[in-house]
């Protein structure tokens, strides 16, 4: 029997649960003639959600991670990589006669594909022009495409001015849907939402959120029942430690029903498969729980407690030796790395596991 569970990479059908109404959503709007903007916080699904939209609607994707381009001549050269897997070389030959900055191609003979590169220069602009318009060229209104570019707030990294010059470029695109992924909510609400900024207002803002827990339910009771007696039980105890983080709640699954399969105990199944997780990650949290500052500590002890409205009233009389500006900056830093998300009940760790070992951790 084969684990019904799987966490990490992008997720499809049979892992891949629910998500009906942002299917929905997000077919909606690549239907029409709008951008989107799609955020949340890391590993809540953004990736496989678009891809499994996108799988259905039989239009040409092209798809692009900003965080894997080295600077703005690769990402041209990665474009246009991507172009080539979408449309026969002849075609795009005869176009790219025409560019300004002329590309090296080498057939790259262990996977046929083309290796593009760009020299570096001066100026960038007319390279994306030429890279960005030669996809708008080669669609029309009945074949429009669809670009992805994932963790798109790296393009503050990349080049000073990058942003203008995509925008420049894309304001005038008729043919290409754009989706822009971010994991960095406050990045890409400066990105999309700052009245000064170039991509000010450019696409539907989509803000993804935890998978719903009666949903969740579903899947790891389908999931878990082939190989104990009280699925429901189990789905129950692990949603509650996970509260529906897609990612988390894959990994927890996949553990009890790795233990449960190998005849271990299911009276303490979730139980034993968290301490065993918890346990694995040991020396990873103790060392990033000593990169924190003091202010940093005393706000994850205070989240780990469930003090989830720090900057509140009643969050303050319990912290009150902290200055409320202090524990601002706190919560910005550890959102912006990832340690701390934000949802509708406030500010929460991100991960439960570590959370959990914050905990156990004071009670030794
Ligand atoms: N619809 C879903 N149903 C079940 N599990 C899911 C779903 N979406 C995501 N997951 C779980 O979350 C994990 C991360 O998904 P994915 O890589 O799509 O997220 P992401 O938001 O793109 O992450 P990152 O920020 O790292 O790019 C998957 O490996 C899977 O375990
Ligand atoms: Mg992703």
């Amino acid at each position: 029997m084969i684990n019904s569970f799987k966490f990490g990479s992008v997720v499809d059908d049979p892992f891949f649960t629910n998500r009906v109404e942002e299917l929905a959503k997000v077919k909606q709007i690549l239907e029409s003639n709008n951008h989107l903007v799609m955020i949340s916080p890391r590993r809540f699904g953004k990736t496989s959600l678009i891809r499994k939209t996108v799988k259905n609607l039989k239009r040409d994707v092209l798809s692009l991670d900003l965080q894997l381009v080295s600077g703005v001549e690769d990402f041209a050269a990665q474009y246009l990589k991507r172009i080539y897997r979408i449309f026969p070389s002849e075609k795009i030959k005869h176009l790219i006669k025409n560019f300004r900055i002329i590309p090296s191609l080498s057939l790259n003979p262990i996977n046929n594909e083309v290796d593009i590169s760009f020299k570096a220069t001066e100026s960038t602009l007319p390279l994306l022009e030429d890279v960005l318009n030669l996809l708008e060229q080669l669609c029309n209104s009945k074949h429009r495409a669809i670009v992805i570019l994932d963790e798109f707030q790296e393009v503050m990294r990349l080049e000073k001015g990058f942003d203008k010059k995509l925008r420049s470029i894309m304001q005038f695109h008729k043919n290409i849907n754009y989706v822009f992924l971010g994991s960095q909510e406050s990045m890409m609400r400066e990105i999309f939402e700052k009245k000064k900024s170039p991509f000010y207002h450019f696409g539907l803002f989509f803000q993804l959120q935890k998978i719903e827990k009666s949903h969740f339910k579903i899947f790891l009771t389908t999931g878990l029942k082939n190989i104990c007696k009280q699925p429901e039980k189990l789905a129950d105890e692990i949603l509650l430690f996970t509260d529906g983080h897609p990612y988390y709640t894959q990994q927890l699954a996949y553990t009890v029903w790795n233990n449960v399969n190998q005849k271990a105990s299911q009276i303490h199944a979730v139980k034993n498969a968290i301490e065993e997780t918890i346990q694995t990650h040991d020396l990873d949290y103790e060392r990033l729980w000593n990169t924190f500052n003091k202010t940093d500590k005393k706000t994850i002890i205070g989240l780990s407690q469930g003090n989830h409205l720090p900057l509140s009233q009643s969050g303050l009389n319990k912290n009150n030796s902290v200055a409320t500006s202090t524990i601002f900056s706190s919560l910005k830093r550890l959102m912006q790395n990832g340690y701390v998300i934000k949802t509708n009940k406030g500010y929460e760790i991100d991960d439960p596991f570590f959370n959990s070992w914050t905990i156990k951790r004071r009670e030794l």
